[in-house]
């Protein structure tokens, strides 16, 4: 289960060789490292789908010009893996996902240095083209599978020019009437000055199911809506994985839940989602469906932290069915400070899948598991969230230590669970997948499960 690099350690270790802190780093810098050439193909690369003209990040830095005056800063927060937005922790669980926009040590050692040498520029002829970003008014997996099939937007919001932080949450019926599998979804702030307002979007599906899988019981608490897609920059859109997809029903609504922030002009704009169907009689094998799997011992009303205190709960949710874990995508509010995901497997054994060890509430990313690596568990396994708060002075947005906190929708008060996207099978289906994963694995030293 340990990621490769520590296995890789461990051998090193045990062969007698030392190890230097940072191998790759240090074999790999340039004598002088410039902007040109070194660090610019790094920040076209990670950092500016955010951080360019018209696009959520607070300033552009695409040129020298533009990412000069912020060298000090840059390196604090890449230093700290504070930037790129990226909060699993490197040293525990999986580490291969779909969705990774980290960069590795050896590109954040290029940046330090970069600032360290005090910030040079270097020859212009060494400078890489500039990225043309896709047009933001175009949908992406029309290329794929034609114009969207259902296309659902959020009421027009006006934000102010100043005002504090609003989460807009209105209902929308997506209209269908009949089932229908979903291969694709994209969702994108309906203009490009929207894009300055929406911090991210996300939307729910809410619909009536029969199925006993549907439904989470998080000891007598709504398990809510699934998440059904959400946006941030960076993201355009999910595919499901081969063979299955999430099933919409007649009667179904979209829950939004819009984080949008002032931004000195008022802008009013909508979010939009596009939804591509799988064709009729091309229905996938296998559903995914989407779980509130809650963190709080006893159910979300006993969370209970106290003032100036370091909290930790969690709890515990059996998969009735054998399946494959698709995410991990951790919800807490300011307090928040960590979440695990573990898999106690029938046979005992314990396995750490994912954790969120500096938990920022201005990011809610879902952590996507690459298909080779997406944790395949047997029916009957269990499931267990941990979740950490910190209620200190020395949680920097911590707006009152001295507060009791409880369970609550305000972003004063807390919450803790994650949403888990899940594949289930029958237990031939999944000896199947189990034993495709394996004959891919032949050989191989890895953190891949199964
Ligand atoms: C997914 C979007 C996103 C990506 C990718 C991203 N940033 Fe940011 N960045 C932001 C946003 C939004 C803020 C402001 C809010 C915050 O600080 O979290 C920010 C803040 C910053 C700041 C702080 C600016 C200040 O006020 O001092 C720096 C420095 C920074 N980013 C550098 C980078 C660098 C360098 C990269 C690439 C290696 C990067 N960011 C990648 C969205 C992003």
């Amino acid at each position: 289960m340990a990621d490769a690099r520590f296995r890789w350690a461990a051998w090193l270790g045990a062969m007698g060789l030392a190890l230097v802190a940072a191998p790759a780093a240090a074999q790999n810098q340039p004598a002088q490292v410039t902007f040109t050439k070194d660090v610019a193909p790094i920040f076209q690369k990670a950092c500016e789908s955010c951080h360019r003209k018209d696009s959520i990040g607070p300033m552009s830095l695409v040129t020298y010009e533009e990412s000069r005056p912020w060298a000090r800063s840059i390196k604090s927060r890449v230093a700290a893996r504070q930037m790129p937005p990226w909060h699993i922790d490197k040293n525990v669980g999986i580490q291969h996902f779909a969705n990774d926009r980290s960069i590795s040590d050896a590109e954040i050692a290029t940046i330090v240095k970069w600032v360290d040498a005090g910030a040079p520029k270097g020859d212009m002829k060494d400078m890489p083209a500039p990225v043309q970003w896709p047009s933001d008014q175009d949908w992406n997996f029309a290329k794929n599978y034609g114009k969207p099939d259902l296309i659902i937007k959020s009421p027009k919001y006006t934000m102010p020019a100043q005002a504090q932080d609003a989460w807009y949450k209105p209902v929308v019926p997506t209209g269908i009437t009949e089932p229908r599998y979903v291969r694709a979804i994209e969702m994108r702030p309906g203009s490009v000055r929207g894009r300055k307002i929406t911090h991210h979007a996300l939307a729910r599906l809410q619909q009536t199911e029969a199925s006993s899988l549907a439904a989470t019981p998080n000891n007598g608490d709504d398990p809510g809506p699934g998440l059904f897609m959400e946006w941030a920059v960076g993201k355009q859109g999910e595919v499901a994985r081969e063979n299955s997809g999430k099933l919409m029903l007649p009667g179904s609504s979209i829950v939004w839940d819009i984080h949008y922030h002032a931004v000195g002009e008022e802008i009013t704009d909508d979010v939009e989602m596009a939804i591509y169907f799988y064709p009729k009689g091309q229905e996938p094998k296998f559903r995914q469906m989407l779980s509130l799997y809650s963190g709080i011992a006893g159910g979300n009303r006993n969370l209970d932290i106290a003032p100036n205190s370091m909290s930790v709960t969690q709890n515990f949710h059996v998969m009735r069915k054998a399946g494959r874990i698709e995410n991990f995508q951790p919800h807490m509010h300011l307090r928040g400070k960590a979440m695990s995901m573990e898999a106690i497997l029938p046979n005992g054994q314990t396995q750490m899948l994912s954790m969120v060890s500096n938990y920022n509430f201005n990011w809610h990313t879902n952590y996507v598991y690459a298909d080779d690596y997406a944790p395949l568990l047997p029916k009957g396994t269990v499931l267990r969230i941990t979740s950490w708060h910190d209620n200190t002075k020395n949680n920097p947005n911590n707006p009152d230590p001295n507060q009791w906190v409880g369970w609550g929708d305000r972003t004063v008060d807390e919450m803790a669970h994650a949403w888990v996207n899940i594949t289930y099978m029958d237990d031939a289906d999944f000896k199947v997948e189990v034993d495709k994963r394996k004959a891919k694995l032949a050989g191989t030293t890895s953190d891949r499960q199964q």
